[in-house]
């Protein structure tokens, strides 16, 4: 029997890849080295975690957080035995259950139902286990009307419901998540979040990947900071967190995952298949730039400092009266703040060609954190969209040396004063 108090135990833990060059590099290396005579390697190797020791107590809940491709997704599927190590050693004591990514494990001709009986094999229950299970399961997914259609017709909201309910409703003892709570709309990441603190408070162990270091503040007793493949910082929330920040402002580059559409960046390439646009397109948004007062692509925004948000356009014929419009969301959904131009009385006559009209903030007063940000173009009435993008681009708020407030979502510009009363009751 294992009397260890740790759930998990990594010991000197490597994992290498290997890197791709460019494919047409490589054609054309091949081809040469070909007319060479010579065969050279199309690929070199690299670890994307290094050396990692790392100890998790029983009934932790542990945040793993970092840039992109630190290693966080990595070191999950270490622990799940999705990957295994190039170098040194995991054990993990108890029935390992894991949420890593979309549909991870779903075949797509399959049906719900059968997906839900073979998902749950794979993490080792059996029949009548998942039997006994598979209602509240359904129930908590809340696809009972399409559980017998075949998993390739659902959303991808619809595949993470599925999958964090079979991972979550099995009891597992390790639960594995992988970042996937911020697909679900609002109502089932907070039914998550919530199974998340049942968890914890069975005494379950919890490993926790996201970049919403809000949720990660909240929920987890313990954080880990991976960059670039090495375990950076380990312990309190708030002080692995600073640490991140800290690194982050450091950091020459933001590591804005390539293949994420909502990155701050303009006219990202795969927009063509952005799936919550909508409008008839007479005028389109052809991208939204973060800048700064100078002009200058922000890296990040900083809070209580300003912000430039260049919404470019391209009116493929005469618009009378268009209203544009903003969104921005926390990464837990929060719709943080929506103007628009009319409601600002900023009114535009009209638009023809390209251009661009710009929303700048004086001050940020988003906290520190990961925001999504929404653009659009209606009518005067607001009732014809042209042109709506939601929730496509990512952008980053990091803390900045004059603005330390920490809590919540926004800073709000306020004052403290102090005075006497003398002698009068304050009004409750
Ligand atoms: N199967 C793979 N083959 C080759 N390289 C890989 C593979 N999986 C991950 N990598 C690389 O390993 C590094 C770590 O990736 P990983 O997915 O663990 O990062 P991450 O911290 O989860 O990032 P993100 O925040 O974007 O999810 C990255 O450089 C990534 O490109
Ligand atoms: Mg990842």
């Amino acid at each position: 029997m294992n009397t260890t108090l740790n759930a998990i135990e990594i010991k000197n833990l490597s994992k290498k890849f290997k890197a791709y060059h460019h494919r047409e590099s490589n054609l054309k290396y091949v081809f040469l080295n070909l007319l060479k005579g010579k065969r050279k390697k199309l690929s070199s190797e690299f670890w994307a975690l290094k050396n990692i020791d790392l100890d998790i107590e029983k009934g932790q809940t542990v945040g793993f957080i970092g840039c992109n491709g630190s290693g966080k997704s990595t070191l999950l599927k270490l622990i799940s035995r999705i990957l295994y190590p190039d170098g040194g050693d995991i054990d993990a004591h108890g029935k390992i259950s894991t949420l890593i990514e979309l549909g991870s494990g779903f075949h797509p001709d399959l049906t719900g139902r059968e997906n839900v009986y073979i998902n749950a094999s794979i993490l080792g229950f059996s029949r009548a286990e998942v039997t006994k299970k598979f209602q509240a399961i359904v129930d908590f997914s809340g696809l009972e009307d399409f559980i017998d259609n075949p998993v390739k017709t659902y959303s991808s909201g619809m595949y993470v419901r599925l999958g964090f309910s079979v991972a979550i409703n099995i009891d597992p003892d390790i639960l594995l998540v992988d970042e996937v709570l911020a697909v679900g709309d609002e109502n089932f990441q907070k039914k998550c979040i919530k199974k998340i603190m049942d968890f914890k408070k069975e005494g379950k162990t919890i490993i926790f990947v996201s970049h919403d270091l809000k949720t990660v503040e909240e929920l987890c007793d313990q954080v880990v900071l991976l960059h670039n493949g090495k375990l950076v910082k380990q312990g309190k929330p708030v002080e692995v967190i600073s640490e991140y920040h800290r690194l982050l402002i450091g950091a020459s580059q933001l590591q804005v995952r390539k293949e994420d559409p909502r990155q701050g960046e303009s006219a990202p390439k795969d927009r063509t298949t952005w799936k919550n646009r909508w409008g008839s397109k007479e005028v389109e948004i052809t991208g939204v730039q973060f800048l700064d007062l100078q002009d200058n692509v922000m890296e990040f925004a900083k809070t209580g400092q300003p912000l430039r948000v260049r919404i470019a356009y391209d009116a493929h014929k005469e618009i009378e009266n268009p209203v544009f419009g903003v969104a921005i969301y926390s990464d837990t959904g929060v719709h943080v703040t929506g103007p628009n131009t009319r409601k600002h009385n900023f009114p535009i006559a009209s638009l023809k060609g390209q251009g661009y009209v710009e929303y700048e903030m004086e001050s940020v007063p988003l906290l520190p954190g990961s925001y999504l940000f929404s653009a659009a173009i209606y009518d005067y009435q607001g009732l014809q969209a042209y042109d709506h993008w939601e929730q496509y681009w990512r952008f980053h708020v990091i803390e900045s040396p004059e603005m330390s407030e920490r809590l919540g979502l926004i800073a709000i510009p306020a004052k403290w004063r102090m005075g006497k009363s003398e002698g009068k009751k304050l009004r409750r």
